[in-house]
């Protein structure tokens, strides 16, 4: 599927582009990416599958599906479903373990190039330290993303992510074990977006990746059951876009220094956009990978396409610029 070629929306004056192109690079706290593109943890696997359609290497950073103390087979099939513009996942986090992960995985991805951001989870405050300081001696790992939409199994199996106490908690333990730049990865299933990133960001995270799958339900009318075994499971693609810009969007209006990962339905370069106008420091491709899998370099194309339209000479200066000053 083609991109769709993004709207020219203002030129600034005559003057011609600045050598060497536009600058992509942005920073998420101390991590520098040479372009604002990532995956969304769980819609890339590892990165080698995708090495026929593009080169990992053009990638701001590769994020891993996430990882667990212990390896998980995951829930049983189907594991999606489809849906208007979306689909919906219920995978549960199937995933080699983090002693496989170091051993076997990790070095593959050290060599496709970006620098690797390793999403974790667990079903306890301890496990996730235990994972940060498993992963803290590997130093290719240059993020932890902590992906809080997960059941805390001590607290009833109520999701890490609802609860600003828990959220700070879990953080500011992680900040102790890990050393460098931590992502807190935010659930949408929660009233007050802006209470969670808040609670993230003052316990010591680095920056926010926003937005996790949206909870939602498909149901068989022959069967008269729902779809997915567990009746639930996490909507995204296009559908979710809206609500993602909407979380961005809040979030950098109340913490404007935090840097945003954006995602949530994006799969050409003007939904990429999207995210960095309404705040976002830089931006994942999830859902977009499955059925075009060179999206991210689409999405990194166009952008570069568009700054040099607009003769802007950085992204960074697009970041949150929706938002009245
Ligand atoms: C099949 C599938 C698996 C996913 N697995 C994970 C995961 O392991 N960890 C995680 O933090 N998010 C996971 N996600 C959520 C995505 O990373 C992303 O936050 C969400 O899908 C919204 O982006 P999108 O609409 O571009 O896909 C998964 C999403 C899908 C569709």
């Amino acid at each position: 599927m083609e991109p769709e070629p993004l709207p020219i929306f203002r030129d600034k004056d005559n003057s011609p582009p600045a050598a060497g192109g536009p600058d992509l690079s942005v920073n998420l706290g101390p991590l520098h990416l040479q372009n604002p593109v990532t995956v969304a943890s769980g819609t890339f696997g590892f990165g080698e599958d995708y090495a026929d359609f593009f080169s990992p290497r053009l990638l701001g950073a590769i994020t891993t599906k996430t990882i667990t103390l212990q390896r998980r087979l995951g829930n049983p099939p189907p594991r999606v479903a489809e849906t208007p513009s979306g689909m919906l996942n219920s995978i549960g986090l199937q995933n080699p373990g983090v002693e496989e992960f170091v051993a076997q995985v990790l070095p593959r991805i050290e060599r496709l190039g970006p620098p690797v951001i390793v999403s974790v989870a667990g079903e306890s405050g301890q496990e996730y330290v235990d994972l940060a300081s498993r992963l803290a001696a590997q130093r290719s790992v240059a993020a932890l993303e902590l992906n809080l939409s997960c059941p805390n199994v001590p607290r009833g199996g109520l999701e890490f992510g609802v609860d600003p106490a828990t959220v700070s908690q879990l953080v500011a333990a992680v900040r102790r074990e890990w050393p460098r730049t931590l992502l807190v990865k935010l659930s949408p299933n929660v009233t007050d977006i802006v209470a969670l990133a808040q609670a993230a960001a003052n316990a010591g995270a680095d920056g926010l990746a926003l937005i996790n799958t949206i909870l939602g339900m498909v149901v068989d009318v022959e069967r008269r059951r729902p779809i997915l075994p567990r009746a639930v499971g996490g909507l995204s693609g296009p559908a979710i876009r809206p609500v993602a810009v909407r979380m961005v969007w809040e979030v950098h209006r109340r913490l404007p220094s935090i840097p945003l990962v954006g995602m949530g339905g994006i799969a050409c370069a003007a939904d990429a956009l999207e995210f960095v106008l309404a705040g976002a420091t830089a931006v994942a491709v999830g859902t977009a990978n499955f059925t075009n899998p060179r999206a991210p370099v689409d999405v990194i194309e166009g952008l570069r396409a568009h700054l040099e339209a607009c003769r802007e000479s950085s992204i960074r200066d697009l970041i949150g610029a929706a938002h009245e000053r």
